[in-house]
């Protein structure tokens, strides 16, 4: 709403050029005594190629006064006219509310009748995974790849490595509140202890947890040997003593097939030295809480297919 004095200065102007233009219309359309007829011109080109000048057809100037008529009534109908509000009640927020509120049904219609429901119950239900399926390539894949493989610092989900858990509730709980990962830089402190083969010594050993048998790679690989002291000094209070991480931090498990960030002993140097700090933002307030639900669901679906075939079956 507009102060009265805007609203009145609104009123003026509107009146002002309604009225201007009919005058125009008037005045400009109408013949004055004295004029030369309109055959009768001083303007002869070529000989015979005169200029006239005769008004314009009526039929076109009523034209004009027909979009007066319509500019009143519109203005009438429909707010404009300062602070008028228009005959009809016609609203911008009302079209609005009224155009949010059918959506509202329409999500509500679609999303309602699986608000709540398990994962793994979802995870059965073919309508609800198509739903969870683009809800994912709309929100998720780009960052986690169409096919939800990840890529360097975008983890992998279809694999069975999680770093804050793959249950249920613990892929919902990421979902809707996301994680921070937070690996410190270590750099200085290892080469404060060691000097700067420490790093490499602990990218090293970091490797070597990978193997079939440790402990016979540990007696061939003396970097790897080395490193091992540095890793139960510095990392096993994240990444537990044996290397398996620890799912209530999203400290990755460092013996398993698959990595947050590449396996390179440069890669593994870098995260040591400058830390990483992985986001995966929160998605209540996006989602809503049904939505979230839904895409879990698909997440989870992705490495556990007997697990959503086995809950279809009859029990
Ligand atoms: C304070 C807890 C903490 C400590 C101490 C810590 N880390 Fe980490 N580390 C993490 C977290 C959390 C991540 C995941 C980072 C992310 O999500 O971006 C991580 C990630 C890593 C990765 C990448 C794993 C992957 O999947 O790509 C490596 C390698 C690693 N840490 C090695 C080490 C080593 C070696 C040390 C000791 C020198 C160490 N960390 C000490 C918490 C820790
Ligand atoms: C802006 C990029 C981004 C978007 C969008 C995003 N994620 Fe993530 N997500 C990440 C990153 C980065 C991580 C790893 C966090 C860390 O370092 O631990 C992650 C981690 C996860 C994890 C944990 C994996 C594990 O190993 O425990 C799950 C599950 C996940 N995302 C699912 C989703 C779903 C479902 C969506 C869509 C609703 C989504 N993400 C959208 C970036 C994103």
């Amino acid at each position: 709403m507009m102060t009265t004095g805007w609203s009145l200065y609104v009123i003026a102007l509107v009146v002002l050029n309604i009225g201007g233009c009919v005058w125009l219309l008037w005045w400009t359309a109408r013949r004055r005594p004295g004029d030369p007829k309109p055959e009768d011109t001083s303007h002869t080109w070529d000989g015979d190629l005169t200029e006239y000048n005769k008004p314009l057809p009526k039929w076109w100037i009523n034209l004009f006064y027909i979009t007066i008529v319509f500019a009143i009534g519109y203005l009438a109908w429909y707010p404009g006219f300062g602070n008028f509000a228009g005959s009809s009640g016609w609203t911008s927020a009302g079209e609005h509310d009224a155009e949010k509120a059918r959506r509202d049904k329409q999500l509500e219609a679609t999303f309602g009748q699986f608000a709540g429901q398990p994962l793994p119950q979802l995870a059965a239900n073919p309508q609800a995974m198509e739903l969870g399926r683009s809800i994912f390539a709309n929100t998720c894949a780009a960052c986690h790849g169409s096919s939800a493989q990840g890529a360097a610092g975008y983890p992998n989900l279809t694999d069975n490595t999680w770093n804050w858990g793959g249950q249920p509730e613990q892929i919902l709980q990421t979902v809707l509140d996301g994680r921070q990962g937070v690996m410190p830089p270590l750099g200085t402190v290892l080469e404060g202890i060691g000097g700067d083969v420490a790093i490499s010594q602990t990218a090293a050993y970091v490797r070597a947890l990978r193997s079939e048998d440790i402990e016979q790679t540990l007696r061939t690989d003396y970097m790897a040997a080395q490193g091992k002291k540095f890793f139960d000094n510095l990392c096993v209070a994240c990444h537990g003593p044996d290397g398996k991480g620890n799912q209530a931090l999203g400290a990755p498990d460092l013996t398993a097939a698959n990595s947050l960030y590449p396996r390179s002993l440069d890669s593994i140097r870098k995260t040591i030295t400058e830390g990483r700090h992985g986001i995966m933002p929160a998605h209540r307030e996006l989602l809503g809480e049904t939505r979230s639900r839904l895409v879990a669901a698909y997440v989870w679906s992705l490495s556990h297919p007997q697990g959503a075939q086995a809950s279809t079956q009859p029990q």
